[in-house]
């Protein structure tokens, strides 16, 4: 057979081989067995040997041409196979922008936090420094310390858990205004509110609740006067009910101010008409608060000649229910997930 006859008949073994290559892998092994070391081309490259030398060129440049042609084809069956392989990935990875997508739910801040940091907002706007205190607390900073002596009646008004003679769950965030004067000693000024729940002995029903939150606030300063407590007050009111609000103090008793004041804000539902929300009075009681008294400023270390101080005790729950009129003190912890939810599209007033 004649050289050319037998490249010929390669390339068209080759051909119809290539073609029906299935994969990458049994491409290389088509390559492999046709022009590969031991493949098809190396048995004609041994009949050069038997040639004369003017005739080798020529050889050479037949068989060089038919090597081309099958590189050709198996680089054309390379294309075709990746191809291949792209479209197979493509059309298991289409994503079907027609199905609904899945829904990705986003908690709701339980509402008393709400309320809370949003009066932090306020307060911090008025140059407040946000403090905390321990639950556990001890009855000298709870108590003593705030004019409250062991045995003194006004104890009364606050039913504690004791866990030992001397320690209590706190009945009041008032603890961490001793807190923070005695860590103070006479710096001023002293402008801090503390958010944090506090405990009394009740029986739980729909208006009493064993732990709840308040807001305490504390001023101590050379100058802290009964117009500066008002003033802020009337901006805590507005904040809460609505920018129309007035507020009005009632004369009060609490050990540690003197004097004491209970603050009502006109009632939001009505403006100040009289309704079901107030009762009929036009006003709602919403926090207990007043000037430091003396006996507190000395037992925290502050000479009581020379610095003033106004406090308050805001309860977060009582602010929260007459807000979104809720009736049910529990509704807070029972943790009803139809009465958290609710509070998700809560818009400031
Ligand atoms: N601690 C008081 C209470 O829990 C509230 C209060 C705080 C009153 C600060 C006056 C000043 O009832």
């Amino acid at each position: 057979m004649k050289v050319s006859e037998k490249l010929e008949a390669i390339i068209v073994e080759a051909k119809s081989h290539i073609e029906l290559v299935k994969n990458l892998n049994e491409l290389n092994d088509a390559k492999a067995k046709y022009l590969g070391k031991k493949g098809s081309f190396s048995d004609v490259m041994k009949l050069m040997r038997d040639l004369p030398n003017e005739d080798r060129p020529m050889f050479g440049k037949v068989t060089n041409e038919a090597k081309q042609v099958i590189l050709g084809y198996i680089e054309e069956q390379r294309n075709i196979l990746e191809q291949q392989i792209v479209n197979e990935k493509l059309s298991k990875e289409t994503v079907d922008v027609t199905l609904p997508g899945r829904e990705f739910t986003v908690g709701v801040k339980h509402i008393l936090t709400q309320v809370i940091e949003e009066m932090e907002d306020l307060f911090i706007g008025m140059g407040y420094e946000i403090m905390e205190g321990p639950e556990v607390e001890i009855d000298e900073y709870n108590f003593e310390k705030l004019n409250l002596p062991k045995d003194h009646p006004a104890r009364d008004m606050q039913d504690s858990f004791y866990i030992t003679d001397d320690t209590l769950l706190r009945t009041h965030t008032s603890s961490v205004q001793v807190r923070t004067m005695l860590a103070n000693k006479e710096k001023t000024p002293i402008k801090i509110i503390c958010p944090g729940t506090v405990f009394r002995r009740d029986d739980d029903d729909a208006t009493h609740s064993h732990q709840f939150m308040q807001i305490e606030g504390l001023v101590v300063d050379e100058k802290a006067s009964m117009a500066d407590l008002k003033g802020t007050l009337l901006e805590v009111a507005r904040k809460m009910f609505g920018e129309d609000r007035k507020i009005r103090l009632r004369p009060s008793y609490f050990p540690f101010t003197e004097p004491s004041v209970e603050v009502d804000v006109s009632c939001h539902n009505c403006n100040g008409k009289g309704c079901n929300v107030c009762k009929g009075t036009g006003w709602i009681e919403i926090l207990g608060s007043g000037i430091v008294n003396d006996n507190v400023l000395e037992a925290c270390g502050y000479d009581s000649k020379k610095y003033q101080g106004f406090a308050f005790g805001i309860g977060v729950e009582r602010m929260a229910m007459l807000r979104y009129g809720i009736n049910d003190i529990r509704a807070f912890y029972t943790n009803d997930l139809r009465f958290i939810k609710q509070f998700k599209k809560w818009k400031k007033t």
